[in-house]
């Protein structure tokens, strides 16, 4: 069975990297993604953008045959049941207002919106109209974040005390001729979207809301601490977005509240195993997960270090961890997660990913920036099928 989809966004960072090449190009590649009451269901691709030229030179180079300037003719096709939207945060919602009113199923890119009203409007128009809904949630995918996942359920931590994430690395100004900047200068404007709480926000929610337990309050800082950048066409422009966040949150934890604290930050040096780090202390044990692998210290393994300063340290601290093993590799995390919602809108399988669990995340940030102007602890209401808002 054939599926044709509509891709918005193929020629930026995401949308051509881990959307179209990793993803539906690699289950093109495979023979499509196999349906439960058997049958298999293969990705037809249309790549939809601005400039034609940089969309027939990505179709050529992947085997795709079709590309179009002009969305609307492509929403109006019958023959293609799915929009995709990998473009800026900031265009997102006119694009999936289209989609959902041409009777499309959507998937997309988080964050969802800018805003949660604009969010819930999404939700609400999605179910409505009676059409299946996504948004990207990567990190739940990814083999680090499952195995914490892993020792989360089979209670290797005991009662989960504290759970802590470092994320971040340098990207550049574009002051150095060496060393271009490595994300688009969006990112560094509020006015396109940008800003590292509504960035990374959405996806502290769905990871911590899925591993560990529902956000319930928030207290954040956030700062810009590089003022000026340049942009891809070498002009300087004012950093309006927030570039570093230093938050709190309050869990619901399975035995009661667990606190999370999470510094995401665009101006720090990596001395870490990876780009994002998350340590969990329980009673009965620790974990630190990367992106890919996760390590372990249970009870019987802690030191028991005393604190002296008058003489060198005894411990080599880095040595009493243990690699949790590899088990059943899902590959990359957002082909894993292409593959459940083609098999959602295909073979009406379960997708717990939609438009209000992408609106949460959409939510957190925006409470995470209330409490930043507010200087003050805020709580995250519940939002269910498209009820509630602003704390
Ligand atoms: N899941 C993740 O880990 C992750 C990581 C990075 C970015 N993202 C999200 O992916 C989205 C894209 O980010 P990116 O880093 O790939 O950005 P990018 O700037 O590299 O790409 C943006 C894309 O949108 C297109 N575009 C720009 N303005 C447009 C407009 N007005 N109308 C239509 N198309 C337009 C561009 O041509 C390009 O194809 C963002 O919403 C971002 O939050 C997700």
């Amino acid at each position: 069975m054939r599926i044709g989809i509509i891709m918005n966004g193929v020629t930026g960072r995401m949308g051509l990297n881990q959307h179209l090449v990793r993803s539906i190009v690699a289950i093109r590649q495979q023979g499509g993604v196999t349906l439960p009451g058997g049958g298999t269901v293969v990705p037809d691709p249309i790549l939809v953008g601005r400039t034609e030229a940089k969309l027939r030179e990505i179709a050529r180079a992947h085997g795709i045959e079709r590309v179009s300037t002009d969305l609307d003719s492509c929403l109006a096709n019958p023959a293609d049941a799915i929009y995709f939207d990998a473009t800026l945060t900031s265009a997102r919602v006119d694009h999936v207002r289209r989609a959902i009113a041409a009777g499309k199923h959507v998937y997309c890119e988080k964050p969802l919106a800018p805003t949660t009203a604009e969010a819930l409007d999404l939700a609400h128009r999605a179910r409505r109209a009676g059409v299946k809904h996504g948004v990207v949630q990567d990190k739940l995918f990814l083999p680090g974040i499952r195995k914490l996942k892993r020792l989360v359920d089979g209670g290797f931590f005991g009662r989960i005390l504290s759970v802590r994430g470092e994320f971040g690395y340098w990207v550049f100004e574009g002051t150095d001729d060496d060393r271009p900047p490595q994300r688009p200068s969006w990112n560094y404007r509020k006015e396109d979207g940008g800003g590292i709480i509504l960035d990374m926000f959405a996806h502290w929610r769905y990871l911590l809301d899925h591993t560990f337990g529902e956000v319930g309050a928030v207290q954040c800082t956030g700062a810009t601490h590089i003022p000026e950048r340049v942009d891809e066409d070498g002009r300087r422009y004012a950093a309006t977005a927030d570039d570093a966040a230093y938050a709190t949150f309050v869990l619901a934890g399975r035995d009661g509240d667990i606190v999370a604290q999470f510094n995401s930050s665009w101006a720090v040096r990596v001395y870490r195993d990876d780009l994002l780090q998350i340590q969990v202390d329980g009673t009965l044990g620790s974990a630190v997960a990367g992106l890919r692998g996760c390590k372990t210290q249970s009870r019987a393994e802690t030191l028991r270090p005393v604190w002296n300063p008058d003489g060198p340290n005894p411990f080599d601290f880095y040595d009493h961890w243990r690699e949790v093993p590899d088990s059943g590799d899902v590959g990359n995390a957002f082909k894993a997660q292409w593959e459940m919602f083609l098999r959602h809108v295909a073979a009406d399988e379960p997708f717990p990913h939609d438009f209000v669990e992408g609106a949460k995340g959409v939510q957190l940030a925006e409470l995470g920036m209330q409490s930043w102007a507010e200087r003050r602890w805020i709580d995250v209401p519940p939002l269910r099928n498209g009820e509630g808002g602003r704390g």
